[in-house]
């Protein structure tokens, strides 16, 4: 049986239903998988962890960015492990507002990005984005490599300062305060430097739990392929509704 998208146009394609049964079924190798999975942190009606989703993930990618929380990420530690994603870097956005009304606790106002892979390290994509130095720059060319104190050893490696800086590992940027139309909709300026990242420009991009759309319309805009799949039709459906007004 062949599976039929809900929706598609220019690149981007969106399947309805469990991504657990869908992603096995797509048959395709995307280069990176970037997603937002229920964190089942708390008794919310959706907010409920879909067991075997890690798993699955694995049969489309061999990298993935994982939005989530320490506690998602340490209570599901082993379901990683099992499905041979290794962990290489984390990556903290900053937000404007916090989401944890407990006064026993700091204000959380930040939630993490977790970059996986499974084989071998340099067989996936990793390209650190850059930024302009603010600042004169150094002008320097220089020989590097060796010991340092906090680091150990290094291997040798020449530094060109060509006036940029490797993107730094935390994002600042305003969430969306309910104006997007998912609620936890994860703003285009957080989602670009991931995508960067991860997928080479024309590659394929999967997100299993795709809500809004915004990982997959962010990475058609950045010239990448995108396949998303949800489970809820009226989230799809008001999903297709802003990609089609282009309403992003
Ligand atoms: C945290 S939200 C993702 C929001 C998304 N990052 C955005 O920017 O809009 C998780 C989404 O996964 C969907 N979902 C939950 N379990 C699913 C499953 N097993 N298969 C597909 N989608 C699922 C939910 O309906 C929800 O829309």
């Amino acid at each position: 049986m062949t599976l039929a998208p809900y929706w598609s146009r220019d690149g981007l394609s969106l399947y309805l239903g469990d991504s657990r049964e869908i992603l096995p079924q797509l048959g395709v190798q995307a280069d990176l998988v970037l997603t937002d999975p229920p964190y089942g942190d708390t008794d919310l009606e959706w907010d409920v962890w879909p067991e075997g989703w890690v798993a699955a993930a694995a049969t489309v990618s061999s990298a993935m960015w994982c939005f989530g929380s320490m506690r998602m990420f340490l209570k599901h530690q082993a379901e990683f492990e099992a499905a041979g994603w290794k962990f290489s870097q984390d990556l903290v956005w900053e937000k404007n507002t916090g989401t944890n009304p407990m006064t026993d606790r700091f204000r959380r106002i930040h939630e993490h990005a977790l970059h996986f892979y499974r084989g071998r390290w340099d067989a996936v994509r990793h390209a650190t984005p850059r930024i302009l130095r603010q600042g004169p720059s150094i002008g320097a060319t220089r020989q590097r490599g060796g010991r340092a104190g906090h680091l150990g050893y290094y291997g040798p490696s020449v530094y060109v300062d060509d006036g940029t800086r490797l993107h730094s590992s935390v994002i600042h940027h305003p969430n969306l305060l309910g104006k997007g139309i998912h609620t936890t909709q994860k703003p285009v300026k957080v989602l670009q430097p991931l995508l960067m990242y991860g997928c080479p420009p024309g590659g394929l991009v999967v997100d299993p739990f795709a809500g809004s759309a915004a990982t997959l319309w962010t990475a058609v805009q950045l010239g990448r392929r995108a396949i998303g799949v949800e489970g809820s039709e009226e989230i799809l459906q008001r999903a297709v509704a802003a990609l089609e007004a282009a309403r992003w």
